[in-house]
């Protein structure tokens, strides 16, 4: 088989190599082409574009396979534990017995914010966007951790990322209860990962919340399914804003700013609105699906489709095995998701959508879940930032590490005026 295309332009034939990755995935490299040719691609959207080479997730759109570091998802379902699947994607491999408690030290000790960070959030309006604090926050955080702005070393390296994926769940809690007017719970060093984040969401002074752990396994496994996504816009923004040599908090900050988007994390949003629209009897699931394909509507069936799953989101999948298990025993029947399982079943039976490849995608149920452990809608991709943000940190340091990497820097093609000159205010 041959390791390179062939490229005619006029009279001109340049070779370019392929590179093959290990799964067999083929890339046409186009490193030299402006330099050999006078030409660059145009690719809006960046469709058919790899921007980098990245050891960390394998997605198989068409069979409908994701991997961390090789290993499949559903082989996370059985214990989910959030902690364990970060140090995965972060550190290459699964975390020894002593790693993993050195990490969840690590992760119990960094849970606090500095008391001067506490006051950031009265600054904002009780109605402020949770993402928007979320950014902001992750930001100032680099304002009290100047010491973590160079990371050279493997050692401060790690220490940073704890430090990030502890601290952004009392950021978004804190964040939750400054829009209620509710008084800020400290962490508690006893409790780990996600009962401490439950803790500090529904905690009361006076009356500890008690994380069941149906609840636990629920909230630790939707975590570890939004936890990487290879290229996605987030993570790509987190890669272009690193670099730049931005240090790892202003590229993640820039990553949550990115995954706000109702059309990236920000949708999961939208399909509770979705549902919550159709339960109210604003709309049947059959208007809503030929809404949805009304090209002049500008709806679109939300949680539906995504850029490289041309079959079932296996996140999806999952997702929405936890919800028919766990609904019930939580919040009786819930009629949002009858609607939910009556759109995917109009849905996947249209040949609009079949045709289109168009399949539920993560968000699809995700909604449905964190509403039923208490979660309001508008911190729903908060929750998604805190399950993507080992994803965006592995993603970082894979990029500031390796070799060759060049600040990103897409070109276009200018279809503006041509040269003209300038007319002075008034002659014009
Ligand atoms: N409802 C109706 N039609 C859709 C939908 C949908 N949810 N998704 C795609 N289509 C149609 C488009 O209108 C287009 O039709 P056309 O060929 O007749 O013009 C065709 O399917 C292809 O759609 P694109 O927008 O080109 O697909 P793209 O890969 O660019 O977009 C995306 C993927 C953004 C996820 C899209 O499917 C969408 O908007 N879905 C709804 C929002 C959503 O659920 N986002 C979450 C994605 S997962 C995540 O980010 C975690």
């Amino acid at each position: 088989m041959t390791d390179k295309a062939t490229l005619t332009l006029g009279e001109a034939r340049i070779e370019l190599p392929i590179i093959i990755g290990s799964e067999g995935e083929r890339a046409i490299d186009i490193r030299d082409l402006r330099a050999q040719t006078g030409h660059i691609t145009l690719d809006p959207g960046f469709g058919n574009t790899g921007s980098c080479e990245s050891a960390i997730t394998y997605i198989d759109g068409d069979a409908g396979i994701l991997r961390y570091r090789g290993i499949p998802i559903e082989d996370f379902a059985a214990s989910p534990n959030f902690g364990e699947v970060a140090w995965l994607l972060i550190c290459g491999s699964l975390p020894t017995a002593d790693e993993y408690d050195a990490f969840s030290t690590d992760l119990t000790r960094f849970a606090n914010l500095d008391e001067g960070m506490k006051h950031q959030f009265e600054g904002f309006p009780r109605n402020a966007p949770p993402m928007a604090i979320l950014s902001a926050m992750i930001n100032a955080l680099s304002c009290f951790h100047p010491e973590l702005h160079e990371l050279e070393d493997e050692g401060q390296f790690r220490i940073a990322s704890a430090r990030l994926i502890s601290k952004i769940r009392t950021i978004a809690a804190y964040a939750f209860r400054h829009s209620r007017g509710l008084p800020y719970i400290y962490p508690d060093p006893n409790l780990r990962y996600v009962p401490n984040f439950l803790h500090m969401m529904f905690s009361q002074p006076y009356k500890q919340y008690v994380c069941p752990q149906m609840v636990r396994d629920a909230m630790n496994l939707i975590l570890i399914l939004h936890a990487d996504h290879e290229q996605n816009c987030s993570t790509s923004t987190v890669r272009v804003v690193g670099s730049s040599g931005a240090n790892l908090f202003a590229s993640c900050a820039a990553g949550v700013c990115a995954l706000w988007g109702p059309l990236h994390g920000g949708a999961n949003v939208e399909v509770l609105t979705m549902l919550e629209e159709i339960h109210h009897g604003n709309m049947t699931p059959e208007d809503y699906v030929k809404l949805a394909k009304d090209k002049d509507s500008k709806v679109r069936l939300m949680g539906f489709g995504h850029r490289v799953y041309k079959n079932f989101d296996p996140r999806a999948k999952m997702l929405g095995e936890v919800a028919e298990k766990i609904l019930p025993r939580l919040c009786g029947n819930d009629p949002l998701l009858d609607i939910a399982r009556r759109l995917e079943e109009i849905a996947l039976s249209d040949p609009y959508f079949i045709d289109r490849k168009l399949y539920p995608n993560v968000d699809f149920y995700s909604g449905i879940l964190l509403r039923a452990m208490g979660i309001p809608t508008n911190m729903f991709t908060v929750m998604f930032s805190i399950g993507r943000l080992p994803g965006w940190i592995a993603h970082w340091w894979e990029q500031h590490r390796g070799h060759g990497q060049r600040i990103a820097r897409p070109r276009q093609i200018y279809t503006g005026e041509t040269q003209r000159p300038y007319v002075p205010i008034d002659q014009r």
